[in-house]
Order: C-alpha cells, then sequence, then structure tokens
C-alpha cells in the first residue's frame, strides 16, 4: 500500500495567505495543514508516500517537509506542471504507483478519525474503490455522491447545481490500481479538468466494487479563513497538552494548556490556553487568549488577542481593542501609532480584510 498526496494548486480561496505560499503550509497550531495528513498516513503503517506538487509552490513544500525522515516515512516529490485535475494527478504519479494499492488524500483535508478502519474494509473486502462521505450544509461545493441503504454507490457528480444528496466526499480516497484503466476512459470536465470524481463513476458504471463510509469525527477542508480557524480551534482543543516547563518570569500568568518554544519571552503578561506559541517570539504587555496560534519570531506588545493565527513573523504593537477571529499573515504589521492619529495609514496587500 502506498499513499500519494495532493499539494498542488493556486489556492486562490485563502488569499492572501497563499500568494506568498503553498495553501497546504499554513499552518494550524503552528503545524502546516500538510503534516497532519502525512501523519495520518504514517499511523496506518504506509511509510512510502508520493507527494503532488505544483512549479509554483514546488520547491517550498518540499524544502519545509523534506525526505520524509522526520514521520519515518520515505517521501518522493511528484511534479505535476499543469493543473489539470486530481485524476490527472495520478496519471503524472502513475510511475511511483505502479500496480500497489494506495490511499490518495488531498493536502488541505484534515481529520479527526484513524485511517485504520477505513484500510482495513478497503483491503478485507477488496474493493476497487473506497470513498469517505459527510453530510454538509452546501453540497454544491464539493463532489456528491447518490447512495442506495447498504452504502453501495450509485451516482458521482462534481459540484453539481442541483445536487442528488447531502453526503460530500471528503478527500480522502483508497483505490486499487484499476483506477488508472478508468482514468484512461475519462474526458475533461466542463471545468477543463480530468476529475477523479468521474473516474470513480467510471468505475461504479463498470461494475466494479466501489463502497462508501460514513466519516463520523470532524473533518475540516481548510480552504478559507473561517475553516483555518475553526481547524486551529480544533487542535488546540484536541491535541495540545501543556508544556512541562514553562520558564515565564513572575510578572506574568500561565493559565490552562499552552505550549510556548524556545527562546520565546513573555513579558508582564496573560496567556490563557489553549494557546501555541512558536519560537523566539516576544509577548509583552499582552492578553493571549483561548484559541489562539502564534507562530515563530513573532512580535506582540500592548496588545489583546483572542481565536486568531498569527504567522512567522507578524507584529502586533499597541492595538488596544481586542483582535478575535483573525488571520495575520507573515510579517504582516499591525501597528498603533503613538499619538492619536488624525489619519490612518495602511500597506495592504491584495485581497487583505480589514474591518475598523
Ligand atoms: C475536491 C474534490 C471534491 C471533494 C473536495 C474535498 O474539490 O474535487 O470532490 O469533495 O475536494 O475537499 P476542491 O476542494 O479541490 O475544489
Amino acid at each position: 500500500m502506498k499513499a500519494l498526496i495532493l499539494s498542488g494548486g493556486k489556492g486562490t480561496r485563502l488569499r492572501p495567505l497563499t500568494y506568498t505560499g503553498a495553501k497546504q503550509l499554513v499552518p494550524v497550531a503552528n503545524k502546516p495543514i500538510l503534516w497532519y495528513g502525512i501523519e495520518g498516513i504514517v499511523a496506518a503503517g504506509i511509510t512510502d508516500i508520493g507527494i503532488v506538487i505544483s512549479p509554483e509552490t514546488g520547491e517550498e513544500v518540499k524544502a519545509k517537509t523534506g525526505d520524509g525522515s522526520r514521520f519515518g516515512a520515505k517521501i518522493t516529490y511528484i511534479l505535476q506542471s499543469e493543473p489539470a485535475g486530481l485524476a490527472h494527478a495520478v496519471k503524472v504519479a502513475r510511475p511511483f504507483l505502479g500496480d500497489s494499492p494506495f490511499i490518495m488524500y488531498l493536502g488541505d483535508n484534515l481529520i479527526e478519525n484513524s485511517l485504520d478502519p477505513f484500510l482495513e474494509i478497503f483491503q478485507k473486502q477488496k474493493l476497487d474503490g473506497l470513498i469517505l462521505l459527510r453530510p454538509v450544509v452546501n453540497p454544491s461545493a464539493f463532489g456528491v455522491a447518490k447512495v442506495d441503504e447498504n452504502g453501495r454507490v450509485l451516482q458521482l457528480v462534481e459540484k453539481p447545481k442541483v445536487p442528488p444528496s447531502n453526503l460530500a466526499l471528503v478527500g480522502i480516497y483508497f483505490f486499487a490500481p484499476t483506477i488508472h484503466e478508468a482514468i484512461d476512459q475519462i474526458q475533461p470536465s466542463p471545468r477543463g479538468e480530468l476529475e477523479i470524481t468521474d473516474a470513480i463513476q467510471q468505475l461504479i458504471n463498470q461494475k466494479k466494487q466501489v463502497e462508501a463510509c460514513n466519516l463520523e469525527g470532524w473533518w475540516l477542508d481548510t480552504g478559507k479563513k473561517d475553516d483555518l480557524l475553526s481547524a486551529n480551534q480544533i487542535i488546540l482543543d484536541s491535541r495540545i497538552v501543556a508544556s512541562s516547563e514553562l520558564k515565564v518570569e513572575s510578572t506574568s500568568q500561565i493559565i490552562g494548556r499552552v505550549q510556548i518554544g524556545e527562546g520565546t519571552e513573555i513579558i508582564n503578561s496573560t496567556v490563557r490556553g489553549p494557546v501555541v506559541i512558536g519560537e523566539n517570539s516576544r509577548i509583552e504587555n499582552c492578553f493571549v487568549g483561548p484559541y489562539s496560534s502564534i507562530g515563530d519570531r513573532v512580535t506582540m506588545i500592548d496588545a489583546d488577542i483572542e481565536h486568531s493565527v498569527i504567522l512567522q513573523g507578524a507584529k502586533i504593537i499597541g492595538i488596544h481593542q481586542r483582535i478575535v477571529d483573525s488571520v495575520i499573515g507573515q510579517r504582516a504589521q499591525l501597528i498603533n501609532a503613538p499619538a492619536r492619529p488624525k489619519a490612518l495609514r495602511f500597506m495592504i496587500g491584495d485581497d487583505s480584510q480589514i474591518e475598523l
């Protein structure tokens, strides 16, 4: 069994963060989204992992993630030179996949459950395809499945205007090598992509064994700001344990589950968990409230935040109104003028959002 993680794409819905980086590397609780997927795959005992990358962000994904040794895995990078669809990515990865069955995992998906029970069903029943489904309120934004009462998949459609059900396809799929013939038989969709949804439909049309499992735990497709904040909240809630020894000076108060990286100084501040703070950051005269993730080398002085994600190198200085539900990008600066300003001065990147 191998794994294929898709980590290309342009990440248009997470702009402006994704102008300067891959969406799969945007951190959730200070760890790239992509790494949660790798860890889940390795936990299911699969260590031969291919990661499909794009020309725009591939080098960054490679540099950050490495050869897999940090995860106890072997990672092979596969370049998809154009964003021609998920099934096209499988085609490009064919030399890596060979005749092996594989898990295909979309690198911006995050799930609570272990992959083990699904892998077991896929292998025991010798399926051609196993998909995971989840009821959603906006099925038109996803691939959608119609299933019979036994869980057998009858029909799959990609982003339908009139959805046949409310069951969305989660971005995690299990395939036998028969998927390659199915991909060879499909044509590009109206949006010009080779859709994996169409390839699975092709398997169904050929009476191959395709089953669906309902995903019970949470599922986050971290494509948008609010999804990113919910992912951050859920991960901080469920997976953060307090650092065992926290060295902070007596004028500061640390309450609840808080992780603080090496070289970070917390001066005259209150941090109320769950919170993670990276390395070499400086937090002075601040309140850092629950569900905040602060990256490496962040400076925060005279500021109040909660339920927010602050990426590395950002500076927040002298903001006395509480900052909530916010995502502040790498090296961004949010600074109050020293005297009460008569005018506001901005240097704001494309697609930024400011609510004053
Ligand atoms: C892709 C798939 C879609 C699936 C979704 C899950 O869509 O095409 O079928 O439901 O991932 O994340 P995308 O998010 O690339 O638009």
